[in-house]
Order: structure tokens, then sequence, then C-alpha cells
């Protein structure tokens, strides 16, 4: 069976509802990620911290997939499928992919501040001060903030060097190490990228550039890989 590491950014969730981070009506235009989403704002502000995940959170249970999301399901009746997500939320999840590594964290859960390792659901949206894990520490959002370290890199990069195709969708590539994925993709392998504004990107080699918001182009390029022969090439 031939693989598909699929990379999705905040622009396959938009067309859901959920905010990206750098377009015009963008997260990071109205909110300062210094002051909500960083190791210095956590121990300066928590409420406004904790209030900014909570209202994203809030908002996250108000949405459904879209065609994009579903379409990437049905890729798993003749791929192995694999996505790497640097989206905090679920959708990916609620649409039924089944291999999913969130880069950036999961909104919908939270983590001790004593020790990373313990990880809860979040019953509902809210996380307040007060809530503790079982050794007694307050809870924070289970994200990366900036300044922080991407645990999962190492793993996902090898994940990507192991793609026959490899699908990136609606991401600005500009946060970094994550945008550094798409250099561990084989030189042989088929690289697609779905984005409206994909046009500042070209000049990575070999990618199949689709202009197109990930609910029309995703469902596209989906029926054209499941109508590919999908045996690996004799080498
Ligand atoms: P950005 O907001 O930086 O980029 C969103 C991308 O989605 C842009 O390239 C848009 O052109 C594209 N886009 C918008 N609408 C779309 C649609 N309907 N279909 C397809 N594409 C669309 O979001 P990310 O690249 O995901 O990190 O941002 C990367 C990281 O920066 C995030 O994970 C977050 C943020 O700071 C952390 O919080 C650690």
């Amino acid at each position: 069976m031939k693989k598909i590491v699929v990379f999705t950014g905040a622009g396959i969730s938009a067309e859901s509802g959920v905010q990206t981070f750098r377009d015009s009506n963008g997260l990071w235009r109205t909110h300062r990620f210094e002051e909500v989403a960083s190791p210095n704002a956590w121990d300066s502000d928590p409420d406004l911290v904790l209030e900014f995940y909570n209202i994203r959170r809030k908002q996250l249970l108000e949405v459904e997939p879209n065609p994009a999301h579903l379409a990437l399901v049905k890729l798993e009746e003749k791929y192995e499928v694999q996505i790497i997500t640097q989206n905090v939320d679920d959708l990916h999840e609620r649409a039924g992919s089944t291999n999913i590594l969130h880069l950036h964290g999961e909104i919908r859960k939270a983590r001790s501040t004593r020790n990373q390792s313990l990880i809860y659901d979040i019953d509902g949206w809210e996380l307040k001060r007060g809530d503790k894990c079982e050794l007694g520490s307050q809870l924070r959002p289970h994200v990366v903030w900036f300044g922080e370290s991407v645990d999962q890199i190492g793993p996902a990069a090898e994940i990507v060097g192991t793609a026959d195709i490899f699908l990136v969708i609606g991401t600005s590539l500009v946060v970094y190490p994550a945008a550094g994925l798409i250099n561990y993709a084989p030189d042989n392998s088929a690289k697609y990228l779905v984005d409206p504004k994909a046009s500042r990107l070209s000049g990575i080699p070999n990618l199949n550039i689709i202009m197109e918001k990930a609910g029309k182009g995703v469902p596209e390029l989906v029926g054209q890989l499941m109508n590919q022969d999908t045996e690996s090439n004799p080498s």
C-alpha cells in the first residue's frame, strides 16, 4: 500500500468556521501572541490565557468538520494515511481519520504544570484556575506556546521521510520547525499543496500547487488519488 502523509494547517479548518492566524481576519490580527500564547503570558496573566483558550474551545464545540476533513478519511480506503496537523482542533478526529499527530498540541486537553506527561481530556469548554492535576498542580492548556519546544517534530520528520505522496493543506509555512517538514519529503515523492494563496510558495521544487480553498481542492485531489494505481512502483 502506498503511503500518503498529509500536513495540515489552520486553512483546512477555516471553512468549518475556525479562525486562521495570519489571514486578514486571523487571530494574530486581534491578539498579540506574546500576551496569550507564551510562557511569559501564563506567568503574568494566567486568567487571560485561560480565557483565550476557553473562548476558542467553546467555538470549536459549535463547529463541524468540513468536506476537506471528510475527504481525507476516504483516502484510508486505498492508502496508508498519516495526518500531521499543526491544528489544535479535533476536526480530523471528528471526521474519522485514524492516524493523527498533533504537532502543536490539542485544545480539548489540559496538562499538568508540574509533569507534562500528565494529560487530561477537558470536559466541556472551560479550564479554570483551581483545576488541578493528580499531583495538585494547576492545569494548563495542552498546546505548544511560542518559545516552547515542539516535541513531536522528530517523529513527524521521520514520518514525512516515508511518504510516497505528501499533501500540504492550508498552512502559511512560516512557523518553524513545523514549516521545515516539507524538506523531509523524499525527492521522488509526489507533492501537492492546496491553499488559495499558495503562489507565494512556488519556490519549492516539484510541488503541484492547487490554488483552491480546501473544501473544494481537497475533495477534488482525493478523487484523483483514489483513481490512481496504488501499487508501489517496481524498483
Ligand atoms: P496561518 O494562519 O499562518 O495560515 C493559514 C493558511 O491557510 C494561509 O496560507 C491561508 O492562505 C490558508 N487558507 C485560508 N483559508 C483557507 C481555505 N479555506 N482553504 C485552504 N487554505 C486556506 O495558519 P498556520 O499555517 O496553520 O501555532 O499557522 C501555523 C502556526 O502558527 C499555528 O499552528 C499556530 C500559529 O501561531 C501555534 O499556536 C504554536
